[in-house]
C-alpha cells in the first residue's frame, strides 16, 4: 500500500477533514490507493467514482443495516434498512416527491423564495447563508412535514446541533447534539399525538403516524428518525448547495451573467452547482461478505465510506474536472447518491435551487460578496457547507 503524505491530513472520522479542503487528499487517493484504507480509524474508502456507483449498486455486499455514519449503529430510518424493510418505509413518504407532485410546487416555491427576498431586499445587505440559503428549504420541508412556520427556527437550531457534532467530539459539541435531540424528540411527541387525534394524513408526518406497514404501525422511535431524516435530508443539504453554489458562479463572472441573459441554462447550472458542492461527503456502507475491489481485500464487518465529492472530480468520468462549467453536458454526478438509496427528494432540491436561482437573478440583480472568502465552512465529517457568507446588493422595494 502507498502512504498518503501526512499534509493531506487523511482522516475520515475527522470533521476538520472534511470541512476544510479534501480535494488535494480526494485527488490523491483516486491516483495511488482508490480502494483507501485508514488505518488509525479502521476504515475503508471508496475515492473512484465507477467503485462508489457499483458499491451503490450492490446492495447485498454493500449494506446500509450497519448504518449510515461511521463507528455509529443504525436508526429506525429508511435509510439504515435493506430491502424489503427499506422498500416498505420509503414507499410510504415516497407518493408526496414524485416528480409530478414535485412540478406541482413549484408556485409554492417561488412564493417562499420571494418572502425570503421581500424580507432582505431593502436591507442592501445580508447574510446569504443566514438569511437566504437556509430560510427556504427549511420552510419548504416544514410545510411538508405539516409544522407551524413559528416553531421553524427551532426546528433549525435542533438539526444544525446535531449535525455539528459529526466528526467534533468534543463534550461541548456531544451534549449539543444530544440535547438537541432531547428536545426534537419533546417536541415530536404532541405534534405525533395530535395527527393520531384528528386522522389527519395531510401531512408527511400524518402519512407517517397512519402509515401500516403489513398490518403495523411504525412505532414511536421510527416516527421520530423518519421525520428526522426528512428534516435534516432536506433542510442542511439544499441550502450548502445554494451558497457553496452562489460563492462559484460569483467568481465565475462570464458564467453568471450568462445565466443571467439564459435562463434555459438554469436546470445544468443547478447540476454543475450541486456536482460542485457535493454537501454530503460521505455515506457508509458495511461489507456482508468477504469481498475484493481492484486489489484490495475487505472483509465481511468492514465499514466503506462512499466518497462523493471524490467521485465528483474522477477525470475518468468529467472532462476537466476542477473546471465549473453551468453548459457540462453529461453531468451524471453523484451527489444526490445512486441505486436503491438515490436521494428521495432530489426533484425537491433542483426545484427549490432552479427557483431561488432564477428569483435571485431578477430580484437583487448585482448581488456579489461583501468581502473575499474564504468563508468559514461547517467542520463536521458529513454534511458540510459554509456557514456565513456577507452579501450586498442594491436595495429594492419587496
Ligand atoms: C441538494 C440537496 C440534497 C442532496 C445533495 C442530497 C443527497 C442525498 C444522498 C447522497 C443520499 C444517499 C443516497 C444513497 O445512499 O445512494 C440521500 C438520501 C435521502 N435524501 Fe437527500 N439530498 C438532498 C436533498 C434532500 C431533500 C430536499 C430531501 C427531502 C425533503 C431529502 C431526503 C432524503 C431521504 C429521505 C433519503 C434516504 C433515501 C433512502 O434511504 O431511500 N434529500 N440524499
Amino acid at each position: 500500500m502507498t502512504r498518503p503524505p501526512a499534509e493531506l491530513g487523511i482522516d475520515l472520522m475527522s470533521g476538520a477533514f472534511f470541512g476544510g479542503d479534501p480535494y488535494p487528499a480526494f485527488d490523491w487517493m483516486r491516483r495511488h490507493e482508490p480502494v483507501f484504507l485508514d488505518e488509525a480509524n479502521g476504515l475503508w474508502a471508496l475515492a473512484a467514482y465507477r467503485d462508489v456507483k457499483s458499491a451503490s449498486t450492490d446492495t447485498a455486499t454493500f449494506s446500509n443495516a450497519g448504518g449510515v455514519r461511521p463507528r455509529f449503529p443504525p436508526l429506525p430510518m429508511m435509510i439504515d434498512f435493506d430491502a424489503p424493510e427499506h422498500v416498505r418505509r420509503r414507499r410510504l413518504v415516497s407518493s408526496g416527491f414524485t416528480p409530478a407532485r414535485v412540478r406541482a410546487m413549484e408556485d409554492h416555491v417561488r412564493r417562499i423564495c420571494d418572502d425570503v427576498i421581500d424580507r432582505v431586499c431593502e436591507l442592501g445587505s445580508c447574510d446569504f447563508v443566514t438569511d437566504i440559503a437556509a430560510p427556504l428549504p427549511l420552510a419548504v420541508i416544514g410545510d411538508m412535514l405539516g409544522v407551524d412556520p413559528d416553531d421553524r427556527a427551532d426546528l433549525l437550531r435542533w438539526s444544525e446541533d446535531m449535525l455539528r457534532s459529526q466528526g467534533v467530539m468534543t463534550d461541548e459539541a456531544v451534549t449539543g447534539a444530544m440535547r438537541a435531540f432531547a428536545e426534537y424528540t419533546e417536541y415530536m411527541e404532541p405534534v405525533l399525538e395530535a395527527r393520531r387525534r384528528t386522522g389527519s394524513s395531510d401531512d408527511l408526518v400524518g402519512i407517517l403516524v397512519h402509515a401500516e406497514i403489513d398490518g403495523d404501525r411504525l412505532d414511536r422511535d421510527s416516527l421520530i428518525h423518519e421525520t428526522l431524516l426528512i428534516l435534516v435530508g432536506g433542510d442542511e443539504t439544499t441550502r450548502h448547495v445554494m451558497s457553496g453554489g452562489m460563492e462559484v458562479l460569483l467568481g465565475h463572472r462570464d458564467q453568471l451573467e450568462r445565466l443571467r441573459r439564459d435562463r434555459t441554462l438554469l436546470a445544468g447550472a443547478v447540476e454543475e452547482m450541486l456536482r460542485w458542492v457535493s454537501p454530503i461527503k460521505n455515506m457508509v456502507r458495511t461489507v456482508t461478505t468477504d469481498t475484493r475491489i481492484g486489489d484490495r481485500e475487505l472483509k465481511a464487518g468492514d465499514e466503506v465510506l462512499l466518497l462523493y465529492p471524490s467521485a465528483n472530480r474522477d477525470a475518468d468520468v468529467f472532462d476537466e474536472p476542477d473546471r465549473f462549467d453551468i453548459t457540462r453536458s453529461p453531468n451524471p454526478h453523484l451527489a444526490f447518491g445512486f441505486g436503491a438509496h438515490f436521494c428521495l427528494g432530489n426533484q425537491l432540491a433542483r426545484l427549490e435551487l432552479r427557483v431561488m436561482l432564477d428569483r435571485l437573478l431578477t430580484r437583487l440583480p448585482d448581488l456579489d460578496l461583501a468581502g473575499p472568502g474564504p468563508f468559514p465552512r461547517r467542520q463536521a465529517n458529513f454534511i458540510t457547507g459554509i456557514e456565513s457568507m456577507p452579501v450586498t446588493f442594491t436595495p429594492t422595494s419587496p
